[in-house]
């Protein structure tokens, strides 16, 4: 009896663990949109759309690829604890998706080093300094990422990094033209450090690099002084320090397709701080539909569909973002 309860106590600090690695994957605005519940041998990850970005990303792309990231983690950690997830991508009763994760032990699970960088991995929003990636990190970092469905385009020279330059200026210069796109944004940046370290979600300032200036001072900034040209100019200043751009394609849009998106992102976010290689995303031309049609058509790609594009570089890491705790994302 003792033994039982013994063993019962170790399956469920293992299932809280495995469900805090799924916790620390990254997600738009740091919303951490998902709700994680337990059935029997099964974790199952489901969208939380009260943290939806409704501006940003209507189609909740943005968010299922969140879920996929964090699927990602969940898979890792079980494998490092002796098991073979199997994900599957099931419908509630209401018709909505949510990840199926099945685990159970198996002796022929095979753990990924990967694993071990989960905890240290983080978006640095960082400029880079200008040095190359070697082509040996490079293909590491593509094999790492490439999925079902999903593949990657890199972008390293000068003629290469200027095809996405206008495409990323005039997504940046779209989304700060609406002032529901600012008006959302500003609601998700966490201006001091005891606002973030009472939700524990959002981007918090020092993760971006900013002083912490407070509620009504950091909306009065983002409100009045950063406007299309302001970003324009930084997003000019951030290209000409970045070495490598990587651009994740799928082969279609929809939800199958975001999660994988998500579990290839997370496997390359992990390899990159494996290598001490940071990243960070330049998604606005992914996010606004036209600009992702027209880079596509430009790119010779029409065929797929680019979801996220991310910066690679060199430079000192920021400070970590916060994330809630188990108990808040169960149910
Ligand atoms: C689907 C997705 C979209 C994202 N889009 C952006 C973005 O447009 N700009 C940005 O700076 N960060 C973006 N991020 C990064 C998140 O803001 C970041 O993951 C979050 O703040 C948590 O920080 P961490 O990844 O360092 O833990 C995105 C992340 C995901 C998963």
């Amino acid at each position: 009896m003792v033994i039982l309860i013994d063993e019962i106590m170790q399956i469920a600090s293992e299932i809280r663990k495995i469900i805090e690695y799924g916790t620390k994957a990254p997600s738009g605005h740091n919303t951490q949109p998902w709700k994680f519940r337990l059935c029997e041998n099964e974790i199952q990850i489901h969208p939380d759309f009260e943290r939806a970005l409704p501006i940003v990303d209507p189609d909740n792309h943005a968010l299922y690829i969140s879920l996929g990231c964090a699927a990602e983690n969940i898979i890792l950690a079980g494998r490092n604890l002796g098991c073979n997830p199997d994900l599957k991508i099931e419908k509630d009763t209401d018709g909505v998706n949510f990840i199926s994760i099945k685990v159970q032990r198996d002796s022929a699970a095979q753990k990924d080093d990967l694993f071990n960088y989960i905890e240290k991995r983080q978006v640095t929003r960082n400029a880079y300094d200008d040095t190359s990636i070697v082509s040996k990190d490079l293909k590491q970092l593509i094999d790492a990422a490439e999925f079902k469905g999903v593949h990657i385009r890199s972008f390293s020279t000068q003629e290469e990094i200027d095809q996405l330059v206008p495409f990323i200026i005039e997504g940046s210069n779209l989304q700060f033209h609406k002032k529901a796109f600012v008006n959302e944004l500003v609601s998700r940046i966490r201006f001091s450090k005891k606002e973030v370290e009472e939700k524990r979600d959002g981007i918090w300032h020092s993760s971006m690099g900013m002083p912490g200036v407070g509620l009504v001072l950091g909306n009065l900034i983002m409100k009045k002084f950063v406007d299309t040209k302001s970003e324009a100019k930084r997003w000019k200043k951030i290209i000409r320090s970045t070495p490598t751009f990587i651009l994740f394609l799928a082969e279609k849009d929809d939800v199958v397709h975001w999660v994988n998106t998500g579990r290839a992102l997370q496997r390359f976010g992990l390899m990159a701080t494996k290598l001490q290689i940071n990243h960070a995303h330049v998604n606005m031309p992914c996010e606004e539909i036209e600009v992702r049609k027209k880079m596509a058509l430009a790119l010779g790609i029409e065929k797929q569909h680019p979801l996220l594009l991310v910066r690679l570089g060199y430079s000192k890491r920021m400070p970590y973002s916060y994330r809630r705790p188990v108990e808040e994302v169960f149910g």
